[in-house]
């Protein structure tokens, strides 16, 4: 049985005492997620909730590790307004990197993500590197050989735009497609990475997505949300 990876991604949402909430719901129904064999989870919240949630991960023992949404590409310093991995490195075990949102709405370039890809990796910190398309891995390749050298350390996540609910109608992307693609950044790669995908992944289209060679779980946004609908798409209930 592959290790399924299940990475929420709450974006800009929920304030601590949803958050909190929302472990709760988690909490009480504890025993179906730890029974869950061959499988990971990853919450990535607001920089501002991570304290109040490590705190209760730590208390109830819940099987959840965190992550944040993004880093700053720089060490320690004069940066206004950047979160460096080691104040990271101080909640989290992850961090997704590259998101599309970034780069679109935030104007976050190959070279930046490259920069933190490489501050993460020094930290000790898992990246979870968003790929929007094949050709944007291309370019990350051209960059650097980051990406190949520690590939073994890296979750990659291929997550078309397109893809991606924003908040509405779920529209993921054909499963073959979903598969093909990730199984393209192997290829590229040249090694037998961790891919998974993102884009519209919910508790009805986890099985076709999933059970595709290549998926190895999903980048879920709109669906990470809400407690009942997460448990039910990563316990297939
Ligand atoms: P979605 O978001 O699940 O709401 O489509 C996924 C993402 O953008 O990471």
């Amino acid at each position: 049985m592959k290790t399924l990876y299940f990475v929420a991604n709450w974006k800009s949402n929920k304030t601590i005492q949803e958050a909190i909430t929302w472990l709760q719901k988690i909490s009480n129904l504890k025993s179906q997620i730890s029974n869950l064999e061959e499988s990971e989870i990853i919450v990535c919240p607001s920089f501002t909730l991570l304290p109040s949630m490590k705190a209760f991960l730590e208390e109830h023992q819940l099987p959840i590790k965190l992550g944040v949404q993004d880093v700053s590409p720089f060490e320690e310093g004069a940066y206004t307004g950047a979160i460096n991995t080691k104040q990271a490195k101080e909640f989290v075990t992850h961090a997704i990197i590259g998101h599309s949102e970034r780069r679109r709405l935030f104007h976050e370039t190959d070279e930046d993500v490259i920069a933190k890809i490489k501050q993460v990796l020094a930290a000790e910190i898992t990246p979870i590197l968003c790929i929007s398309d094949i050709a944007q891995l291309d370019h990350y390749l051209t960059e650097s050989t980051t990406l190949v050298d520690n590939a073994e350390k890296i979750i990659f996540v291929y997550e078309p735009p397109g893809a991606i609910s924003g908040g509405g109608a779920y529209r993921a992307e054909d499963p073959e497609t979903a598969n093909q693609n990730a199984g393209e950044i192997r290829k590229k790669i040249g090694k037998q990475v961790i891919t998974i995908y993102g884009g519209s992944v919910n508790p009805d289209n986890r099985d076709a997505l999933f059970g595709q060679e290549y998926i190895q779980g999903g980048l879920v946004g709109q669906a990470s949300l809400d407690a009942e609908t997460f448990i039910k798409l990563i316990t297939n209930s």
